[in-house]
């Protein structure tokens, strides 16, 4: 399987990294999207290293950068024939304060969902050509359902936590408005799921908030409320090489791991809402401001 992973160098994305270039099958390929050359080359040495997988590469962009996504897109398809899976899961998480990027963006908004709205769509033709079944995993929580219409760049009303959570919502949303347009395409074969871990993983953002939120989440280590890296990879680790079948039972969905199981969480009524999806959708494409996004979109949706 050649997976692609944002977010490959730290977190969640690199447990998931880690655990799929570990897997005892020599045709398993990881690629690193990840916007530090150092750390992924550090992290590529680091597998090489502890799984023996010599198939690990990266491909630099910043994700606040809508040039860097364009160019990315530019290089997997100059690079690669075929994608097995993409993991959309890179992501800001805490901030002290609203950060616009160069292209006038939030930069919650932007990273975590609208640049890999734009790489998603660019690399969907690799997906369509994978034997097993192209898929893309989304990291997803489902804590909230709104999308802040008024204000999605959030210039009056910013908190991180709005942030990260309207980024969620709107990735949940453009995962249901994709596979609803795979279904309509004869024979699809690719898959769209979310996934939410249900426990709190130790992940790099734990060096990034304050001191005393570190102090909180260090107790709560203690008292074994995080999961490690490696253990939320073991868990998601299937949904990257499970066949075609299961993999297609579960897109559309958000699911997630509970009791040793695979279960489903019930989505809400604003994010499976069509017409707040294609206001989404259009709102996204302007954004992108790019010709070759729209005209996938177009050919898409026609
Ligand atoms: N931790 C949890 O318990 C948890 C639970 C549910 C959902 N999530 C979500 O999972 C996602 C990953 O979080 P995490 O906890 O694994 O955090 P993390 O350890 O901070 O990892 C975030 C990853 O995103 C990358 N990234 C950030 N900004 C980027 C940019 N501008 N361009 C390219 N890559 C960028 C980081 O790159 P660097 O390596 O260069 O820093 C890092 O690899 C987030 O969306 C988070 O909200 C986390």
């Amino acid at each position: 399987m050649k997976i692609l992973i944002t977010g490959g160098t730290n977190g969640i994305g690199k447990g998931v990294a880690k655990i799929l270039a570990g897997l005892d099958d020599p045709k398993n390929e990881i690629i690193i999207l990840c916007r530090s050359e150092k750390l992924g080359k550090e992290t590529i040495k680091e597998f090489k290293r502890t799984t023996s997988n010599t198939k690990i590469s990266m491909v630099l962009c910043d994700l606040t950068k809508l040039s860097d996504v364009k160019s990315a897109i530019e290089e997997v398809q100059s690079k690669h024939k075929f994608l097995d899976g993409i993991f959309i899961n890179a992501g800001i998480g805490y901030a002290a304060k609203r950060v616009e990027t160069g292209d006038g963006m939030d930069s919650h908004f932007q990273v975590n969902y609208l640049s890999q709205f734009m790489l998603t769509l660019g690399l969907l033709n690799l997906l369509e050509k994978s034997e097993n079944g192209g898929r893309v995993i989304f990291n997803v929580t489902t804590v909230k359902d709104k999308i802040f219409w008024d204000d999605i760049q959030m210039r009056n009303n910013w908190s991180f936590e709005k942030g990260i959570h309207q980024a969620m919502v709107a990735k949940r949303m453009f995962l249901n408005k994709l596979h609803n347009l795979y279904q309509e395409k004869k024979d699809s074969r690719l898959s769209f799921i979310g996934f939410e871990i249900s426990e709190t993983v130790w992940s790099n953002q734990v060096n990034i908030i304050p001191y005393f939120m570190k102090t909180m989440a260090t107790l709560m280590k203690w008292l074994g409320q995080f999961i490690s890296v490696e253990k939320c990879g073991e868990i998601m680790a299937p949904l990257f090489i499970e066949n075609q079948k299961d993999s297609l039972n579960k897109s559309g969905k958000i699911i997630t791991w509970k009791k040793n199981d695979f279960i489903v969480i019930k989505e809400k009524k604003d994010v499976l809402n069509q017409t707040l999806q294609d206001k989404l959708w259009e709102h996204s494409i302007r954004l992108c401001k790019d010709e070759k996004t729209s005209k996938i979109a177009e050919n898409l949706c026609n």
